[in-house]
């Protein structure tokens, strides 16, 4: 099974831990060795927010600051390369092409961010097209999908799954304001309902359960199903 994971950078080293960085590692490593192919998008986390806020102050534009931002994933992409040490390809990749080509030589290609205005979910469900995934993991902050924002509602209902269209009209209201509540952007909502990719919403804090999550199907966070998709071979074989 090929699998993209899309870990944010606050899951990923929240605080420069390396054993949570490991932690990651050996996820990436146990998928590898169950047989998947694994490729790996990270986020910027609190290191791209610290650089945003002090390059805002001092009169960057939007533009720059996400160029900053891409500088944070790419720092964090760098972090989980060396953990990963000769499983991976050693720079982050900086191109769809190149981590197909790095997937089909066997490698594990772990990438940042690419371009202004997205952030690294889009990416994620860039590389996910690109590859012909059979799986896109965003590991978040997020337990989940929710039909509105959980931290400002207190009966906000999460989704077991829902379509990817159903995702995107989820994300819309979301996205509208700075500082977005929205479990994935809406960007790559709509990259996985464009391209109907089969995708699961969970909380990445504990790695091996984003392994289960992915081996298995086993999770509580959200699935999201394009009409006529079949799960994953190796869920069902199981089963
Ligand atoms: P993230 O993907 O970490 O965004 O990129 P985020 O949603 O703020 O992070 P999490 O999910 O809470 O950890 C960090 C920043 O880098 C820039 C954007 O400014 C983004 O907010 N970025 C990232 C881009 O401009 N383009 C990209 O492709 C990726």
């Amino acid at each position: 099974m090929r699998v993209v994971v899309s870990i944010g950078g606050s899951v990923l080293a929240p605080e420069l831990d390396p054993d949570r960085v490991v932690a990651y590692a050996d996820a990436l490593e146990r998928l590898s060795a169950e047989g998947c192919e694994p490729a790996a998008v990270v986020g910027g986390g609190g290191v791209a927010r610290e650089y945003i806020t002090t390059a805002r102050t001092l009169g960057a534009n939007e533009v720059e600051l996400d160029e900053l931002g891409i500088g944070a994933t790419r720092l964090n992409a760098r972090l989980l390369i060396a953990a990963l040490g000769e499983t991976a390809v050693p720079a982050p990749t900086t191109g769809y092409d190149d981590a197909t080509a790095a997937i089909r030589r066997g490698a594990l290609p772990v990438m940042g961010g690419m371009a202004p205005g997205q952030t690294t979910d889009a990416v994620a469900a860039a590389l996910a097209e690109s590859v012909d995934a059979d799986l896109l993991v965003f590991a978040t902050g997020a337990d989940g999908v929710y039909d509105v924002d959980p931290n400002e509602h207190a009966d906000a209902t999460r989704f077991d799954s829902l379509s990817p269209a159903e995702l995107v009209d989820v994300v819309v209201p979301m996205s509208r304001d700075a500082g977005s509540s929205a479990p994935v952007d809406l960007l790559a909502a709509k990259l996985v309902d464009r391209a109907g990719i089969r995708s699961v919403v969970l909380d990445g804090d504990d790695p091996a359960a984003v392994v289960d999550a992915i081996l298995h199907g086993d999770h509580t966070g959200t699935n999201v199903i394009p009409a006529d998709s079949t799960p994953p071979a190796a869920w069902t074989e199981e089963r």
